[in-house]
């Protein structure tokens, strides 16, 4: 037995925080893609490349048809073949358990599985057919063939429960001694494509009778934090009835929120009983877009409490975010309280300084780019569509710098049980180019602009992106307060300026800066900064700087 509570999830100063080894932990996470880690002799140097960056966990798949190739009989030699290398270079995993659904798909289900229609049956979106086409988009004309299993297929939860319940066995007889594996994702992308529920004579039956009594009273109990949408069909639906007069429009997508998140929350229960690691469930976004375009039913933030009262087993909603308007995302996926775990993101010239932002402004739990080891190269185009990206946003076509992602993620890694312990608490903050522009002053004058400014009581950090010493437009700083006289600023590609808080003691000088780097946690300084370097403070490359100052009258 470990000394140690297994992983799980607490609230520190009121912030959800991951608990590894009893003290609150950051993943500095890259998900790899889709298929490496079916191979732990290819996984090899995409461990080294996670160690350049300066991760300290690796998303990774482990899959239903890998672990199960025939009924009840379990192989479980790859997941302990990639635990055994993360603990050879101290790194964690969390394991995305690819099930029922990879990407509102069903292609990582078993062969038995497959095969079976009759036990295992398929969603219909065009009644009567176990394929159909389904439009890709509205602007695209094209229809692209679509299958998958369906979420009221009971034997199919049963069989997906029980091997994600052996799985979860397996890492409790070998893994909760070391706690190499912090968490797990339950099935990947969840959700239809192609209509907004499932159409077959059972679907159509079931969306004609009764919602469930609890169900319907929870949404009306809850409808405080819902969107606008979900609001006003809750509230101006009948108390009870069936799926259309208590839902109105919006019962299409609740009828399939709650039959997913309750056939998601069949299998994470049957796992966490097993052993109880923090679950999460992650999420291909709605973009605004109808019901029908994006995995409908799968955990999108306008149905979040429907997930609630259906998926308690889950943790965490976790939005894939592809899309330019990052700050938005993450702003909707914590406006409930929840933590901000990014499993997917994209690897363009925006990712290190995300990764800077979301550690110092959200307090994420997991920050991960998606195929990691694609950072530092050029993106095609074929893979900004695949992706989902805006590719017509020249800044988001520009790969992100595998040294600067390098720099940054080992200052991170260094850092990360002292940011950690600030979580919750205004001593830690950032800004980015990307998420806080400038506010233009009143008279319109540019050089009055008022640039981003973290305030903590005492003193003020003021980052200033763009400027004749900032060409760049893309950069970052994060400020951990250590007393009301000193911090440590990590930043890229801005200059800074400091000003006093105190309204008694409104001068503020500097005493020491101290640029350096971190080596098994310890500081070690480098030179220091003073004349030139101070009067403009700019850090034109990835830096961390110890700084000491006073304030007086
Ligand atoms: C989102 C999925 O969750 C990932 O598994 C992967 O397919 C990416 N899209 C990009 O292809």
């Amino acid at each position: 037995m470990s000394k140690h509570t297994i992983p799980h999830i607490a609230r520190q100063n009121g912030h959800p925080v991951l608990m590894v080894e009893d003290k609150p932990f950051i993943l500095l996470a890259g998900e790899v893609h889709n298929s490496d880690s079916s191979s732990p002799a290819y996984m090899e140097h995409i461990w080294e490349i996670a160690e350049h960056l300066g991760m300290n966990t690796l998303l990774l798949p482990v899959t239903w048809e890998m672990i199960e190739p025939e009924e009840d009989a379990f192989d479980f030699s790859v997941p302990q073949a990639l635990i055994d290398q993360a603990r050879e270079r101290a790194m964690k995993i969390v394991f995305l358990w690819f099930g029922s659904w990879k990407n509102a798909e069903c292609m990582y289900a078993p062969a038995w599985v497959k095969q079976d229609l009759r036990r295992f049956p398929r969603a219909q979106i065009v009644k009567g057919k176990n394929k159909a086409g389904r439009q890709v988009s509205p602007t695209i004309p094209v229809k692209m063939p679509y299958t998958t299993l369906s979420y009221l297929g009971t034997e199919t939860m049963q069989a997906d429960a029980k091997a994600f319940a052996a799985f979860m066995g397996f890492l409790k007889d070998y893994d909760e001694e070391r706690q190499t594996v912090v968490a797990v994702q339950v099935e990947n992308e969840t959700g239809l494509l192609g209509a907004a529920r499932e159409v077959s004579d059972e679907a159509d039956a079931l969306f004609a009778s009764e919602v469930p009594v609890d169900f319907a009273a929870y949404m009306r109990a809850h409808s405080d934090s819902m969107t606008d949408e979900i609001r006003a069909a809750v509230l101006g639906g009948r108390e009870c009835g069936n799926w259309r007069e208590v839902f109105g429009e919006t019962a299409d997508e609740l009828f399939s929120a709650y039959h997913v998140a309750k056939y998601v929350n069949t299998v994470a229960a049957a796992g966490k009983a097993v052993y109880p690691l923090p679950m999460t469930a992650n999420c291909w976004l709605d973009k605004g877009s109808e019901p029908g375009s994006y995995p409908t039913g799968g955990p999108v933030s306008k149905v979040h409490e429907a997930w609630d009262f259906c998926a308690p087993s889950i943790d965490v909603y976790c939005p894939d975010i592809y899309v330019p308007q990052f700050k938005e995302v993450c702003d909707e996926y914590t406006r409930r309280g929840g933590a901000l775990f990014i499993p997917e993101c994209a690897t363009h010239s925006y990712a290190a300084p995300r990764l800077l932002y979301t550690v110092g402004h959200f307090h994420a739990m997991c920050y991960s780019p998606f195929g990691f080891d694609d950072i530092g190269h050029p993106f095609s185009a074929q893979q900004g569509f695949l992706f989902g990206m805006d590719v017509s946003d020249p800044a988001l076509k520009t790969p992100q710098s595998f040294e600067e992602y390098a720099a940054i993620g080992h200052i991170l890694r260094e850092m990360m049980p002292m940011l950690a312990q600030a979580y919750g608490t205004n001593c830690l903050q950032a800004v980015s180019a990307e998420t806080d522009p400038v506010t233009p002053h009143p008279s319109g004058n540019p050089f009055m602009a008022i640039p981003p400014m973290m305030d903590f009581g005492a003193f003020r950090v003021s980052a200033h992106f763009q400027g004749p010493m900032n060409p760049r437009g893309d950069g970052a700083l994060l400020c951990l307060k250590i007393s009301d006289a000193e911090c440590w600023l990590v930043g890229n590609a801005c200059s800074i300026s400091l000003s006093s808080g105190d309204p008694d003691r409104t001068n503020l000088d500097l005493l020491s800066v101290e640029e350096g780097g971190f080596e098994n946690g310890a500081w070690r300084s480098g030179r220091r900064l003073n004349g030139d370097e101070t009067a403009q403070m700019n850090m034109d490359k990835p830096s961390v700087w110890h700084m000491k100052f006073f304030a007086y009258k």
